[in-house]
């Protein structure tokens, strides 16, 4: 039997709290990130008059075009990567007060034109503006972005209203690199003026883990390595490098995706109960989980615990995608990984010796992100037949559903216990940039309770460095996995030695 699942924003909820006067500038407003999740989530947010009448986009880039020019490749954009069929209307409230500013992070002259840019929309609102500074370009202009903004007073809340920060995600390249960057942003901006984004804790089906495992009898006592066999959490994309080769050859798979929302889907997994859901509290639940995840010190640990994974060419959704070496700007002899797997343990009472396998694939054949909970194979039989093996899938995306397998007697004469799986399906109209309208939303509304901590940041890091420092004194035999398949075949090995198979994509 199927249950639907929907997932709704509390739009009430939202708009309670969004200020007027306020100016959204986004760096990097000519990359991939603004084109395919903040303009559409800044769409939406419009859709659902989520944003405040007195409202000025300014996009920041030095490859940005000119106003006009800016809008109309938007507004394509919008149209593409919205599931709503895009309105007038509402395309008009937002495209009428969004403007481009082609310009150097490096220059002052940069702020100085944002400076007058400031002054002249308050001179026409006839009231000082709240500022949302958004760093959305390549995490190695952050510092310099964020010192020359306060040269010029730019970090300062105007009058009596705010100035805040988000920055996106990767948080440095590692864990010094993020604790230099930390400092240098915490000598012009208050903690509270901060957003560290990770858009996954935007996702609903995220925030539901913890509801989820905590407030249902059934599943909260068996929460622990006595009856999980091992979790997986899977993220595959069919999607490659989508024109960001400049930052995914300083980031690959590892840094990309595990550093930030897969070892955040593990931390929401795994931490000890909280005593309530205050959102402090769970920080420091997550850095508890992190701090206790076993960290690779020697070459051997890593080369039995992690894998590594390149595409060649091959056809995914029907279509030939080239190599990952012969995306425009990829050095042909690029160390970079696409795909990777990492098996971690956590050293704390509960989770004792039981894996953790996570795995995250760009050009793979689905779009899939999932949680997979194995129930242990009790060696008990019970008038010789062996119990069922239980399992959970929480899907995360596309839909957002969840599928429970349990043992059952098919009807009929008493036979052998049969494998049945319960289904509970997400919404399928679920909107995709939802994470981002949420999140942006929340920022102008001063809730940081989705955004990422300093430590639980530097934890994350601490996990993957020696990973990722290994792998980059060491070439790597790419590209080792056709688009378009499941990653390379150590990786299928790899957990069958364990035993165990890969859920499915
Ligand atoms: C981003 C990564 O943080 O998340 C991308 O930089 C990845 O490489 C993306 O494609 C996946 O997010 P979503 O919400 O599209 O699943």
């Amino acid at each position: 039997m199927s249950i639907i699942l929907t997932y709704q924003l509390d739009e009430e909820d939202i708009r309670h709290g969004i200020p007027e006067a306020t100016i959204l500038f986004i760096f990097g407003a000519s990359g991939d990130l603004t084109r395919r999740k903040l303009m559409p989530a800044l769409y939406h947010l419009a859709r659902e008059s989520l944003l405040p009448e007195k409202f000025k986009i300014i996009g920041i880039g030095r490859r940005i075009q000119t106003t006009p020019d800016f809008i109309r490749h938007m507004k394509h954009r919008v149209i593409q990567y919205c599931s709503h069929k895009m309105e007038a209307r509402y395309w008009m409230t937002m495209a009428n007060n969004m403007e481009s500013l082609i310009a150097d992070y490096h220059e002052e002259d940069t702020y100085q034109m944002i400076l007058k840019k400031i002054e002249t929309i308050e001179d026409s609102w006839d009231e000082k503006a709240n500022c949302l500074i958004y760093l959305a370009t390549n995490p190695s202009h952050f510092s310099v972005i964020v010192s020359n903004l306060s040269e010029f007073k730019l970090n300062l809340p105007r009058g009596n209203k705010w100035n805040r920060l988000i920055v996106e995600k990767p948080f440095g390249l590692n864990e010094l690199s993020a604790i230099n960057l930390n400092k240098v942003i915490g000598k012009y901006y208050n903690e509270n003026q901060i957003y560290r984004i990770d858009h996954f804790l935007g996702k609903e089906a995220i925030q539901n883990i913890l509801i989820f495992r905590l407030f249902n009898i059934m599943f909260q006592p068996i929460w622990n390595s006595k009856y999980i066999d091992h979790i997986q959490i899977l993220n595959s994309e069919t999607i490659g490098v989508e024109g960001r080769v400049e930052f995914f050859e300083q980031t690959g798979a590892v840094r990309d995706m595990i550093q930030s929302h897969l070892l955040q889907i593990l931390a929401f997994l795994t931490i000890e109960p909280p005593t309530n859901l205050d959102p402090e509290n769970i920080r420091d639940k997550k850095v508890d989980l992190l701090n206790a995840i076993r960290v690779y010190k020697t070459n051997e640990e890593i080369e039995r615990n992690c894998i590594r994974g390149q595409y060649e060419q091959g056809v995914v959704n029907s279509e030939l995608v080239k190599k990952y070496r012969d995306e425009i700007g990829v050095p042909k002899d690029s160390n970079i990984e696409t795909f990777a797997v990492v098996r971690l343990f956590i050293d704390n009472e509960r989770w004792k010796g039981m894996p953790i396998y996570l795995r995250t694939g760009k050009r793979m054949p689905k779009r899939k992100t999932e949680i997979f909970i194995q129930f242990k194979d009790t060696s008990e039989e019970f008038e010789n037949r062996k119990l069922n093996k239980n399992s959970i899938r929480l899907e995360i995306q596309p839909k957002g559903g969840i599928e429970i397998n349990i043992g059952w007697k098919p009807p009929g004469i008493m036979s052998d216990i049969e494998p049945l799986t319960l289904n509970i399906d997400g919404e399928a109209k679920i909107k995709e940039p939802k994470a981002y309208e949420r999140l942006i939303a929340d920022a102008m509304r001063g809730d940081s309770t989705l955004f990422v901590r300093m430590d639980e940041i530097l934890s994350m890091w601490r996990i993957v460095d020696p990973i990722i420092a290994y792998w980059e004194k060491r070439k790597a035999d790419f590209p080792n996995y056709f688009a378009g398949t499941k990653g390379p075949r150590q990786s299928k090995e790899f957990i069958r030695k364990d035993g165990r198979e890969w859920t499915k994509i």
